[in-house]
């Protein structure tokens, strides 16, 4: 597995430190509220799981799980909710929590979508901004990291939903999506 990987963008301890330090801007910027922290499955489930642990306030998790990627490594445009949020969304400080802002179309759609519950309030973390050259349809509230346009795997990234387990994040060797 690590055999198909270009390079270490991001090594597990470098996530840690960006992850805890975005935990505690969040426990300090909902203080005295109880979120609801929406994580986008599969992708995000890492960092969800990471970052949960250092925000340190009470609050309620859930999984949402949409799809518009499929089994390649470009973005269809399509978005599919293959499960919806179970908690009570109307009234509450909701916070989305992604693994990558690409084109942010999938993230536009989910939004629009949430937003039609009613939140008191819906912002969102990433834990990659990926830094295409243009203006995206949405912006995210809080991002670990600022990458390059490659295609990334590990922490939770997917590459055919492989390297998943990968511990850091890295940069996938080309001739492994490019045929
Ligand atoms: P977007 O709609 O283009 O922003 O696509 C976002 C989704 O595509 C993310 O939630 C990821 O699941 C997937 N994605 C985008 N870029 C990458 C990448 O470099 N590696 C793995 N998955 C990616
Ligand atoms: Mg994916």
């Amino acid at each position: 597995m690590e055999h198909d990987i270009e390079k270490v963008l991001y090594s597990g301890e470098k996530i840690a430190e960006a992850v805890k330090k975005l935990g505690e801007q969040i426990t300090r910027e909902y203080k005295g509220k109880v979120p609801v922290l929406l994580c986008v499955l599969k992708g995000a489930s890492l960092f969800f799981a990471d970052l949960i642990r250092e925000i340190k306030l009470q609050c309620e998790v859930d999984f949402i799980i949409a799809k518009s990627y499929g089994m390649s490594s470009q973005t269809s445009g399509k978005l599919r909710i293959l499960k919806e949020p179970d908690v009570e969304i109307a009234g509450r400080d909701v916070i989305v929590v992604e693994d990558i802002l690409d084109t942010a179309v999938t993230l536009s759609a989910l939004l629009h979508t949430l937003s039609e519950k009613q939140p008191a309030s819906l912002k969102v973390a990433v834990f990659l901004d990926k830094n295409l050259g243009y203006k995206k349809p949405v912006n995210a509230d809080y991002t670990c990291f600022i990458s390059e346009n490659e295609f990334l795997v590990g922490y939770g990234l997917d590459y055919a939903e492989r390297y998943r387990n990968l511990p850091y994040v890295g940069v996938l060797k080309r001739d492994i999506y490019q045929n």
